[in-house]
């Protein structure tokens, strides 16, 4: 097979010591959902309500990655990865979320880290990816505080089991995600939808981001990092011109969602602080009581990295008279724009150029971390076809976004690494199994994994440390 790239080789080299690898998270491939006493997750109550997934689809068996993790590991190791990015399901370690650990849990990450070691494969650990046990939304979830505690002493059993074998931690993934299509438009687990919730949610999800990362930090852990979904926003017209003038009005769009997505998570975590906008928007729905004295000094926790989940921009400009996104509460006169770009399955829109000025702009405003792309991919309509898959557009992405690093790092961005989304085809979310953003093809019927075309190139690439 001939495997073409848009550029000559030896155009773009990385950095030595630069991390290759793959992510995925426990609910999308995991399975085994009701096994060696693993509890309920908020999403196996979400995936089996009607109406909520698409046709119904459940991580109930999943990838079988439970049963197949060896396997996997092997096609890690076959595909030249180097670092490998996992969830622990919180249930599997704490049925109930709080008390006495569940040992048979945990013994599947020790085994998980075990395979990974021996195959020179380096962990990187992220505790919540999404999968609350139920019992602990039974008693307010994210809404209340105490979760934020519960999680802190799971991060210390995780790292108990696990810490003299892991040096990579993240405590959240996308805790945007978590609040406010959890809690605020109910498109994922637990499925409310109230603005005032949503923000309490974001604050507790802050606070247990602390807690953990100080309990971590106490026990030893040499990397901590919290993984946010950040993107660039813009108005229409900067998609292919940074430079292109705003009106006030656009601006002030631009600088309102930025501070809820990225701002409302960087600056506490780095900064102690949360943005103007923030407070604002906050105190208009439901106000500041849960922000207690001394939480941004517990939130405000050294860390070594932000992880960055990249997938695409967000383009906004200002539409008098918009009442506020339920997933976006403060984002009253805001409208969300197509960006003019081709887009992927998903509807994304497919702008590497937005990663550059996403990493660059980091790098200066937290010079202090180094920055780690945790995820990043597309998902496109696979099939497989004698054996093979193609997916020329999964290759293009993955090489115009590899570029896009490439060239943060040439203008001085500090990233370490990369982490493709997603190792396997896998559940994802609200769309269930119907988008699929696997480097390696999951059969859901056999379970059987076919490694996509650009699993090859990128097996490549990460052979030659570019290309
Ligand atoms: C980010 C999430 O962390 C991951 O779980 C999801 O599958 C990808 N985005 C793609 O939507």
């Amino acid at each position: 097979m001939t495997i073409t790239t848009m550029a000559a080789r030896g155009t773009v080299v990385f950095p030595e010591n630069f991390i290759w690898g793959a992510a995925t998270a426990s609910y999308q491939i995991e399975g085994a959902v009701k096994e060696e006493g693993r509890g309920q997750s908020i999403w196996d109550t979400f995936s089996h309500t009607p109406g909520k997934v698409f046709e119904g689809h459940t991580g109930d068996v999943a990838c079988d990655h439970y049963h197949r993790y060896r396997d996997d590991v092997a096609l890690m190791k076959e595909l030249n990865l180097g670092a490998y990015r996992f969830s622990v399901a919180w249930p599997r370690v704490q049925p109930d979320g709080q008390g006495a650990v569940n040992p048979a849990g945990l013994a599947f990450y020790d085994r998980l880290v075990d395979e990974l070691l021996e195959h020179e494969i380096d962990p990187y650990v992220t505790l919540y990816h999404w999968d609350l046990p139920q019992a602990l939304e039974d008693r307010g979830g994210w809404t209340d505080r105490d979760t934020a505690y519960r999680f802190a002493d799971y991060a210390r059993a995780v790292y108990d089991k696990l810490g003299d074998r892991v040096r990579n931690w993240a405590t959240l993934n996308e805790p945007w995600v978590s609040a406010f299509l959890g809690y605020g438009n109910g498109v994922h687990a637990p499925g409310r939808t109230a603005a005032s919730d949503s923000f309490r949610a974001s604050h507790h999800l802050l606070l247990a981001h602390g807690l953990a990362a100080q309990a971590l930090r106490a026990q030893g852990a040499e990397q901590i990092m919290l993984v946010v979904n950040a993107s660039p926003v813009m108005t229409p017209a900067q998609v292919h011109d940074p430079a292109a003038e705003a009106s006030e009005a656009d601006a002030e769009a631009v600088r309102r969602i930025d501070a809820l997505l990225q701002g409302q998570f960087l600056e506490p975590a780095l900064r102690g602080r949360y943005p103007e906008e923030v407070l604002r928007a906050r105190s208009a729905e439901g106000g500041l009581d849960h922000i207690l004295d001394g939480d941004l000094e517990t939130i405000n926790q050294p860390i070594d990295l932000i992880g960055i989940n990249y997938y695409n921009p967000t383009v906004v400009e200002a539409g008098p008279g918009i009442p506020a996104d339920a997933a976006w509460p403060g984002s009253q006169d805001v409208r969300f724009s197509p960006a003019d770009a081709p887009t992927t399955a998903m509807g994304w829109p497919i702008v590497p150029s937005g990663l550059s000025r996403l990493l660059v702009r980091l790098s200066q405003d937290y010079p202090e971390v180094g920055l780690m792309i945790t995820e990043n991919g597309a998902a496109f309509d696979d099939v497989v076809v004698d054996g093979r898959v193609h997916d020329p557009g999964r290759q293009s992405y993955l090489e115009g976004h590899l570029g896009a690093v490439h060239n943060a790092i040439q203008q001085g961005a500090d990233v370490r690494g990369y982490l493709v989304w997603s190792l396997l085809d896998n559940f994802e979310w609200a769309f269930g199994y119907d988008k699929r953003f696997g480097i390696v093809h999951v059969d859901y019927e056999s379970l059987v994994r076919t490694p996509k075309d650009s699993a090859l190139w990128y097996k490549q690439v990460i052979g030659a440390n570019g290309w």
